[in-house]
């Protein structure tokens, strides 16, 4: 006999019986966003930082894995029937391209990393999740993290509840006073910053670049405080060559940097491919000396056992015809995504310059700028802005953790034709127009 809602013992979870990240507003509001971009197919969407679309195009994913097989034959000397199984049996969960990874590093960073010191991921996601379920030991470790910030990063903390404190992001990148008083504040309560998280190279949401100079300042900050840094190098290939500040990691003389990459933008994020390189010792009573990476690897056994050696094998097939550069790789990518971020910044100024109310900054890299209103932005405007003036972009305060009013609107040019981006533009302007004009809109 079947039970029925009728049933007194017919089961019904109230929100309290789960974990409090399910409630999390920053989930709500993503969800939110994807809502409203379903219900307006038509609005134009400076809303996901995702690739270009017609990027995918030109994907071949078996010709990739070809490279790949042909890799293992004459570098590891296996047999086609060794390389099938090897692709698509379980595999090892370091990965199987660390050493790829790692010639990449070295090729376009000049950074030694020892292969056995990444873990290959499950995009730069899991690499943040194992990394934070790692580090938080007990309730008195804190993460710090730039304000605003990127919303898996809270999402991942909040999974592991890892408290979250945020530091202001400024022109620099990170208010490292701020962040110099939120450590002392820790420690005078019993608790300690544990680690700090940023994406120095064009951040998400934001598009600040830090300077070598407060890179410096933060590693010093690292070593008196004894805190971990977490570097996200996601937008970094977008960086110009010429102009280009050293990684977290490479100016790092304490072994404090932990670094996170994804394939995502550069490659596809179909694959779900990322990495982490954590080289920390870790003292073993037995005399055995581990890295992080290899307990990070050991947590992934329970999480997604490991990364699809399908997915690694066209990553690494990628990456092998390009001789392991993403520089090389990404070369086309980068030149449609800096001439995306000119059309944009080009077309603010032309669309937006008789409205001193509204203001922008002005990244030199990255997928995204942010746009500041003389009012409150949030979900309910994009809303209307996508209903009634067919134009959507992510309200700021989806990326502050301190739950703030924020006056700001992201906007990514990664997705969109230069065409969109010009009338995307447009649409904007006359929303902006109609929302500086008007004091309060009533919105459906
Ligand atoms: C700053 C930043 N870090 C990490 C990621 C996640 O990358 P992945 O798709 O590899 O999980 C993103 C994705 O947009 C991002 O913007």
């Amino acid at each position: 006999m079947s039970a029925g809602p009728s049933d007194p013992l017919f089961l019904e979870l109230e929100p309290a019986d789960l974990h409090g990240s399910i409630q999390d507003p920053s989930l709500e509001a993503v969800n939110f966003l994807n809502e409203i971009m379903l219900r307006h197919p038509d609005a134009i969407s400076f809303a996901p930082g995702a690739p270009y679309p017609a990027f995918f195009d030109e994907i071949d994913a078996g010709h990739y894995i070809d490279i790949y097989a042909d890799h293992l034959k004459n570098t590891r000397a296996l047999t086609p029937r060794q390389i099938i199984r090897m692709v698509h049996q379980y595999g090892p969960s370091k990965g199987l391209i660390n050493d790829l990874i790692s010639r990449v590093l070295s090729q376009d960073e000049g950074l030694i990393t020892d292969p056995g010191s990444i873990v290959v991921t499950v995009g730069c996601q899991e690499a943040m999740f194992l990394l934070l379920r790692a580090l938080r030991s007990g309730p008195g470790d804190l993460i710090a993290v730039v304000n605003p910030c990127y919303v898996g990063l809270i999402g991942a903390a909040r999974l592991v509840d890892f408290e979250v404190v945020p530091i202001d992001e400024n022109n620099e990148g990170i208010d490292l006073d701020q962040l110099k008083e939120a450590c002392r504040a820790a420690s005078a309560n019993g608790k300690r910053i544990k680690a700090v998280y940023v994406a120095p190279d064009h951040s998400n949401p934001s598009g600040t670049l830090m300077p070598t100079s407060t890179r410096l300042a933060l590693l010093e900050a690292a070593k008196l405080h004894d805190f971990i840094i977490i570097e996200d190098t996601t937008y970094r290939f977008t960086s110009a060559q010429e102009s280009n500040t050293p990684l977290l990691k490479s100016l790092d003389s304490s072994n404090r940097v932990v670094l996170l990459g994804t394939f995502a933008k550069t490659c596809t994020p179909g694959a779900r491919v990322g990495y982490i390189v954590a080289d920390q010792a870790i003292r073993n009573g037995s005399g055995r000396t581990k890295v992080l990476a290899d307990e990070l690897a050991a947590l992934k056994t329970m999480v997604t056992v490991n990364t699809s050696p399908i997915c690694q094998a066209i990553i690494g097939g990628m990456l092998i015809e390009h001789d392991c550069s993403i520089r090389r790789l990404a070369e086309t990518k980068t030149k449609v995504y800096r001439k995306n971020l000119e059309c944009l910044l080009g077309g603010l100024e032309r669309y937006l310059g008789e409205l001193p109310q509204v203001t922008w900054n002005r990244p030199k890299g990255g997928f995204f700028a942010s746009l500041r209103l003389p009012r409150p932005v949030d979900s309910s405007l994009a809303a209307f802005s996508a209903q009634q003036f067919g134009v959507l972009w992510t309200p700021m305060s989806n990326f502050y953790i301190d739950g703030r009013t924020s006056y700001e609107l992201r906007l990514s040019c990664s997705y969109l034709s230069e065409h969109q981006i010009d009338e995307g533009l447009n649409r904007l302007s006359h929303f902006l127009r109609h929302v500086t004009n008007t004091a309060r809109i009533d919105i459906a």
